[in-house]
């Protein structure tokens, strides 16, 4: 995509990422894309804001070159370290080598155990300002937003707000780059959700604590680092970030997630009649099948619902491994303040139970229904498993945090 001016010598220098499978060699983006925002300030002295990650570096490096000499910035603002935002600065420095890196002190740290880069580097502290000519830029520490060198940069005269990765999201750009051009919000919203659960979640009181520092600052433009560049609405995505970070909080959506596995079917027979009990009781229910649906597109409804339903067979005398690694990535999440209850199929032992247990109980999650069946469910069995549903989803209903 070519430079797109988003304000008076402000211009979105971005690349679109299309083709990379895994976001952070993780998680899937194969479908949805997704965008690497960089900023140049075309001042006296010429400035980038966050970089790009090490790839379609002559796309890349055309884009500035087509508004500047690039062998003549002055500075560039190292927001955030991860190599999506800063892979391509040793190519940089070898055509620009006089240019400055400003950063916090944490930055200055990495910048060196990343690339060796030890010249020509300026820590900058919180509230610390840098006059471009006409314009000036100011930095805020937000650390962990979203590691520990995070900071947010702020240009003064134009009010535009450079966050990085907080209130960004996966998704490609799809031709339209603000948020008023925009006629997919659904998926905007969708991606920037995963995102926020996939990528900063674990952060939570993080984002709150940025919000907050930053609730007096006059903002016009909030140019993320990945997704839309929010101009009309920039409030929009601050809220969707902050209800999503008072998630963490236990503050969540009477509805649930249901996540099976099921190896011949029994598990998947009673997963319908827990469904229907579920549905009996008008509560929303999302389904997510472990082993066919990455974990990526389950956190979105684990992290928003307070409900978690789980339906697993004992598989080895533990859990069915592909509902234990959705767990697993859970408990990594350190997803909290879950009401849970668990059905599934054994064959002789049973043990599935024992093996949830021991990964949700340092969760402290409420785990408050069991309902194991021995082989193929009876008509009976499958009565009981829609009571157990309907009973469970009553209570969601009822539960307040
Ligand atoms: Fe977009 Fe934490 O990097």
């Amino acid at each position: 995509m070519p430079a797109v001016e988003i304000k008076p010598d402000v211009y979105w220098i971005g690349v679109n990422d299309r083709t990379t499978d895994l976001f952070e060699g993780l998680w899937p983006i194969t479908n949805e894309g997704v965008s690497y925002n960089s900023y140049l300030i075309d001042d006296e002295k010429k400035a980038i804001i966050d970089l790009t990650k090490s790839f379609k570096g002559d796309e890349y490096l055309n884009q500035i070159d087509e508004l500047i000499d690039i062998s003549k910035v002055d500075y560039v603002v190292v927001n955030h370290m991860e190599p999506d935002h800063s892979g391509i600065l040793r190519t940089l420095k070898r055509i620009a080598p006089q240019v400055t890196l400003l950063g916090s002190a944490k930055t200055k740290e990495m910048l060196e155990s990343f690339f060796s880069i030890k010249e020509n580097v300026r820590v900058v502290n919180d509230g610390d300002t840098l006059s471009l000519g006409k314009r000036t830029l100011k930095f805020f520490s937000t650390p962990f937003l979203h590691w520990p060198e995070t900071m947010m940069t702020y240009e003064v005269s134009q009010r535009i707000l450079f966050p990085c990765d907080a209130f960004g999201g996966y998704g490609a750009i799809r031709g339209a780059i603000f948020d008023d051009q925009c006629r997919d919000f659904e998926f905007y919203e969708r991606e920037a959700l995963r995102y926020y659960v996939n990528i900063v979640a674990n952060f939570s009181a993080r984002v709150l604590g940025a919000i907050e520092k930053l609730a007096g600052l006059p903002v016009d433009v909030i140019a993320p680092s990945h997704g839309l560049i929010w101009r009309k609405n920039p409030s929009r995505i601050v809220e969707l970030y902050k209800k999503w970070a008072e998630y963490a909080k236990g503050q969540t959506e009477p509805a649930v997630t249901l996540v099976y596995g099921s190896m011949y079917g029994y598990t998947e027979l009673m997963m319908n009649a827990v469904a229907q009990g579920i549905s009996q009781a008008d509560v929303p229910l999302e389904i997510f099948d472990a082993a066919r649906t990455h974990v990526s597109y389950i956190l979105p409804s684990l992290w928003t619902k307070r409900g978690m339903m789980i339906g697993a067979p004992t598989y080895e005398v533990s859990l069915f491994p592909p509902v234990e690694d959705v767990l697993r990535m859970v408990a990594h999440k350190n997803i909290k303040n879950k009401k849970a209850a668990y059905f599934g199929s054994f064959g002789w032992s049973g043990g599935a139970r024992r093996g949830l247990e021991k990964i949700v109980e340092p969760l402290k999650w409420d785990l408050v229904d069991v309902f194991e069946f021995r082989g193929y469910p009876k008509k009976e069995d499958l009565k009981k498993g829609e009571e157990f549903g309907r009973k469970f989803a009553e209570s969601i209903k009822k539960e307040s945090f």
